[in-house]
């Protein structure tokens, strides 16, 4: 494992619809460093959800299931954990924080007493004690009056207070992996700036590894220190931050990169990617991005290209950096 916390290699997670098989993850391979943040970018259903919930192993089944490859995560093989070891691993060494923090939080009970529980399920501490450990971790997390807070309901609470409240809870158990899935897509910009500067901060503090997922090359930008692209259940191309940035390889991360609004653009004229993500199902054997590529070749209409190295550290599944191209 050396720096890895978690490798995943080729992992398949499949839906069986009536439609078909809906292939959403499909032959992913990706490492998480120790203590890093991993951004996991792509348009809306390239399976960076699914990617995230087979790591928690939460896919509902039916219809999901994970038909291959392997999750290790330190020295444990996640898939053939037993269901009691798994849910240890769940909130203790793996935390996840969805959007919507409601999904998250309980209505009926104050905040205090919903990261107190998580805390007492983790740790050995008493009441007083796992209360005065919940106002901390408020304070960490940037609550102001954290005394006061820990006494409200969730909806007393405003999105961004929520937000918070939330990664308070998931980082109280001081989990070795925080998955975070669009954390701040709901929240307005200032708010969002505030969420992801907290979740840099706890890295920086607890040295969590953080995987980051997100639609927005802003965000990447701004947090990730290695990049993994996703595209129709597909790895399509990896690399470090500064190097994806500066020589960005896949046709599809090019087009990524052009749609991301600028501060001095004009939003009316911003460049989007043609088409759609393809619904991976019952799909031919070709690149699945070639419908929406300006640089399509012969040999991409034939084949799937495999993920390669191209340069040190720089993977990509692409044709046009074949040899002999
Ligand atoms: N419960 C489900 N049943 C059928 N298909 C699903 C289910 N959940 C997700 N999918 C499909 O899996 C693909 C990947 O979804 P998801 O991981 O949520 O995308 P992302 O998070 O990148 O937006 C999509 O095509 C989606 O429609
Ligand atoms: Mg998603």
């Amino acid at each position: 494992m050396g720096n890895n916390l978690v490798e995943i290699k080729n992992l398949k997670t499949y839906f069986y619809t009536e439609d078909g098989i809906v292939k959403a993850v499909d032959d992913v391979s990706f490492n998480i460093k120790k203590g890093e943040i991993i951004g996991v970018v792509g348009e809306s259903g390239c399976g960076k959800s699914v990617t995230a919930m087979s790591i928690m192993r939460l896919v509902s089944s039916p219809p999901g299931k994970i038909v291959g490859g392997e999750i290790i995560f330190e020295d444990k093989k996640i898939l053939e954990l037993k269901d009691d070891e798994m849910r240890a691993i769940r909130g203790n060494d793996i935390a996840v924080i969805f959007q919507e923090p409601m999904t998250s939080l309980n209505p009926i009970f104050t905040i205090g007493y919903q990261i107190e529980e998580v805390i007492l399920l983790h740790q050995k501490l008493n009441k007083i004690q796992a209360k005065e450990k919940a106002i901390e971790m408020l304070k960490l997390v940037g609550v102001p009056r954290a005394e006061e807070i820990v006494e409200c309901y969730p909806h007393e609470l405003s999105g961004g207070m929520r937000q918070r409240a939330m990664i308070a809870m998931a980082v109280s158990c001081n989990p070795k992996l925080l998955i975070a899935d669009e954390p701040t897509t709901a929240l307005d910009v200032t708010i969002q700036a505030q969420i992801l500067d907290i979740m840099k901060d706890l890295k920086k503090k607890l040295n969590t590894s953080i995987m980051l997922i997100t639609h927005d090359l802003g965000v990447i930008a701004e947090m990730a220190e290695y990049v993994v692209v996703m595209y129709a259940g597909k790895v399509i191309e990896e690399a470090p931050v500064i190097e994806l940035f500066k020589n960005p390889m896949h046709p599809y991360t090019e087009g990524l990169m052009k749609s991301k609004p600028s501060l001095n653009e004009d939003v009316d004229r911003l460049y989007s990617i043609p088409g759609q993500v393809p619904n991976p199902i019952n799909m031919p054997e070709e690149c699945y991005f070639c419908a929406r590529c300006s640089k399509t070749m012969d040999i991409c209409r034939k084949q799937q290209p495999p993920i390669k190295e191209i340069t040190p550290g720089h993977k990509v599944a692409c044709f046009l950096y074949e040899e002999g191209k």
